[in-house]
């Protein structure tokens, strides 16, 4: 019998979604669902780590916050991921330190 000690991933967690996009983190690429906030994207790579994360979702503690380039922009913007879409091409450079990506921050 398998045993595992992630949690499940509940589909009901994620928006309606039909692909998935590409986007860089830390140097890796990762596949997360369109139409989600990439904070949800972030969940979907690593469940345990950010479902049981201090997140508050709604875009008011700030510990969601990352960096990121696109489209050859030369300096780093930032935004919260509980706010913000994924999308395909993002570069993602800089995450504050709540956010723990099993696979790219461990
Ligand atoms: S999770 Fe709190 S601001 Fe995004």
């Amino acid at each position: 019998m398998s045993h595992t000690d992630e949690p499940a991933l509940d589909p009901d967690l994620f928006a309606p979604y039909g692909r998935l996009v590409e986007l860089e983190v830390l140097g890796r690429a990762v596949r997360v669902p369109e139409r989600n906030s990439l904070l949800r994207g972030f969940q979907y790579l690593s469940v345990e780590t950010i479902s049981y994360g201090d997140f508050c979702w709604n875009g008011d503690c700030t510990n969601c916050q990352f960096w990121y380039r696109e489209g050859g922009q030369p300096q780093d913007k930032t935004a919260l991921a509980c706010r913000f879409e994924a999308r395909d091409g993002l570069v993602i450079t800089r995450l504050a330190p709540q956010v723990r990506i099993k696979g790219v921050t461990e």
